[in-house]
C-alpha cells in the first residue's frame, strides 16, 4: 500500500524531474540567444556596408555619355564630360549661383561627374542621361516637374531648387573604377 508520503516524494522527484528538464530546455535556448545577437550583430553590419557602398567601372562609358547607377536606393548620375561641358562649367561666375559651388568643389576628376540625380526642389529625376533627353538652358540636366536648370556641373541656375544636385561621398579606385559612398 502506498503511504501519502511516498506518494508526495514520486510527485516531488516528478515535479524535480520537469524542473531540471525545463531548466536544461532553457539552458540550450539561453544559449542559443547569446550566440544569435552575437552573429546577427555582425550580419547587417556586413550587409548594411555592402548596401552602404556601390562599385561602378567606367570602362564602358565614352565621351559625352552618361549612366545612372544605383546607390542606396538612389540614382546616381555619372557623366563623362566633354571639354565644352568642362569648360562652360569652369567659367561660371560662382558668385552669381543660387548655392555657390565652384566645378572644383564638385568633382575630382574634371571628364568626370558624379551627382546624386534627385532634384533638390521635390525629388523628381531630371531628365538629361540621354542625348534625346531635355538638358535645359544651361546644357545639363532639367526638371521637368516644376522647370528647375541645372547645368554641366549639376548646379542649380534657374527654377525653384534651391540646392545643387548632390555630389556623394566617392573615390576612385583604379582610373576605371569608383566606389561611391
Ligand atoms: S521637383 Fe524638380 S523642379 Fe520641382
Amino acid at each position: 500500500m502506498t503511504s501519502s508520503n511516498d506518494t508526495k516524494n514520486e510527485a516531488g522527484e516528478g515535479r524535480r524531474d520537469f524542473l531540471y528538464l525545463t531548466a536544461g530546455m532553457f539552458g540550450a535556448v539561453g544559449a542559443g540567444s547569446v550566440a544569435w545577437p552575437f552573429i546577427s550583430s555582425m550580419n547587417p553590419g556586413a550587409d548594411a556596408r555592402a548596401m552602404a557602398s556601390t562599385e561602378v567601372d567606367l570602362s564602358p562609358i565614352e565621351v559625352g555619355q552618361s549612366i545612372t547607377a544605383m546607390w542606396r536606393g538612389k540614382p546616381v548620375f555619372i557623366r563623362r564630360r566633354t571639354a565644352k561641358e568642362i569648360e562652360a562649367a569652369k567659367e561660371v561666375d560662382v558668385t552669381e549661383l543660387r548655392d555657390p559651388q565652384t566645378d572644383a568643389d564638385r568633382v575630382q576628376k574634371d571628364e568626370w561627374l558624379v551627382m546624386v540625380g534627385i532634384c533638390t526642389h521635390l525629388g523628381c529625376v531630371p531628365s538629361g542621361q540621354k542625348p534625346t533627353d531635355q538638358h535645359g538652358d544651361f546644357g545639363g540636366w532639367f526638371c521637368p516637374c516644376h522647370g528647375s536648370h541645372y547645368d554641366t556641373s549639376g548646379r542649380i541656375r534657374k527654377g525653384p531648387a534651391p540646392k545643387n544636385l548632390f555630389v556623394p561621398g566617392y573615390e576612385f579606385v583604379s582610373d576605371t573604377l569608383i566606389r561611391i559612398g
